[in-house]
């Protein structure tokens, strides 16, 4: 969804952050360098809890780069605003933010949840109180047993199917989850040299939802949205990162997924 705002006029939609309901403003800075004005509109901000991390980042700087106000989450406000800084040095055109994760994700409607396995149902406990009905959690969570010190080609079972049931499970009442970036390597998004051509595999329960996903892939260039059907698709998917990273050990490679065939 575009809204009319102009570039360098971002302000986070907060309607029910910390500041708004009076109590104590969130510590943050924002990297907005933003300062030459056009009259484009901005898309809307996406929160990225975990936006520090390897994947998060990636998908930070390629999202920023094309023009998506970028909220970094964290569960150190710090560490949210050395990221954003970061990002901010690399693309001094872009928008970003650093918040703790709780802040962040009041930041955004959109929220892309990037953290390890093992603290997926962690993350999602701490944020029971700041998600909110209506909002959307793209999920990017990989069961790899790596997760709990066991091989990155192997996952583990997770009693709901997949770790995007899983947080879907846990997600509040009215927060959608889908699932989506598990094939697409951290490595190649932050490095913004490489030429991205490879497509992202979308699992989800509504089409309005994929349909956001896609709208957000779409601005990243030579990414494209696959919808791979329901939610608990998610199970398949997510046990193709383990087959990526077996293909990229022996081939001493980055490699992706494309699908072929469709009719784009
Ligand atoms: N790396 C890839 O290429 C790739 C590709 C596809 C999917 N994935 C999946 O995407 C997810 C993120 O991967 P990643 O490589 O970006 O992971 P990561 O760099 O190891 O961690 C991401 C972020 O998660 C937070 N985190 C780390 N330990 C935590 C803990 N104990 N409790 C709560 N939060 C913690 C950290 O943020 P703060 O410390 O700032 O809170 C960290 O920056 C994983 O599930 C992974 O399987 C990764």
């Amino acid at each position: 969804m575009i809204r009319a705002r102009t570039r360098g006029q971002y302000r986070p939609r907060t309607p029910k952050a910390p500041h708004a309901q009076g109590t104590a403003r969130p510590r943050h800075r924002t990297i907005r360098t933003s300062a030459a004005l056009d009259s484009r509109p901005v898309p809307d901000p996406i929160c990225i809890v975990g936006g520090t991390g390897a994947l998060g980042f990636g998908l930070a700087l390629r999202l920023g780069r094309a023009g998506v106000p970028i909220v970094i989450g964290s569960r150190d406000a710090t560490r949210a605003e050395e990221a954003a800084a970061r990002a901010a040095r690399q693309l001094p055109e872009a928008s970003f933010d650093g918040l703790q994760n709780a802040d962040a994700v009041q930041a955004a409607e959109t929220v892309i949840l990037s953290v390890p396995f093992r603290n997926q149902s962690e993350t999602l406990t701490n944020l029971k109180g700041a998600l909110r009905e209506g909002q959307l959690v793209i999920d990017a969570t990989v069961p790899l047993a790596a997760a709990v010190s066991g091989k990155a080609t192997r996952t583990l079972a997770v009693w709901q199917g997949s770790a995007a049931q899983q947080a879907e499970e846990m997600a509040p009442d009215g927060v959608r989850v889908v699932s989506a970036f598990h094939t697409v390597s951290a490595a190649l998004l932050t490095d913004l040299e490489h030429e991205l051509d490879e497509d992202v595999l979308v699992c989800g329960d509504r089409r309005e939802d994929k349909a956001k996903v896609t709208a957000l892939v779409d601005q990243i260039p030579g990414l494209r949205c696959v919808d791979c059907g329901p939610l608990e698709m998610a199970r398949i998917v997510e046990q193709l990162t383990a087959l990526i990273i077996s293909i990229n050990v022996r081939n001493k490679a980055r490699t992706g997924i494309k699908i072929t065939g469709l009719n784009r």
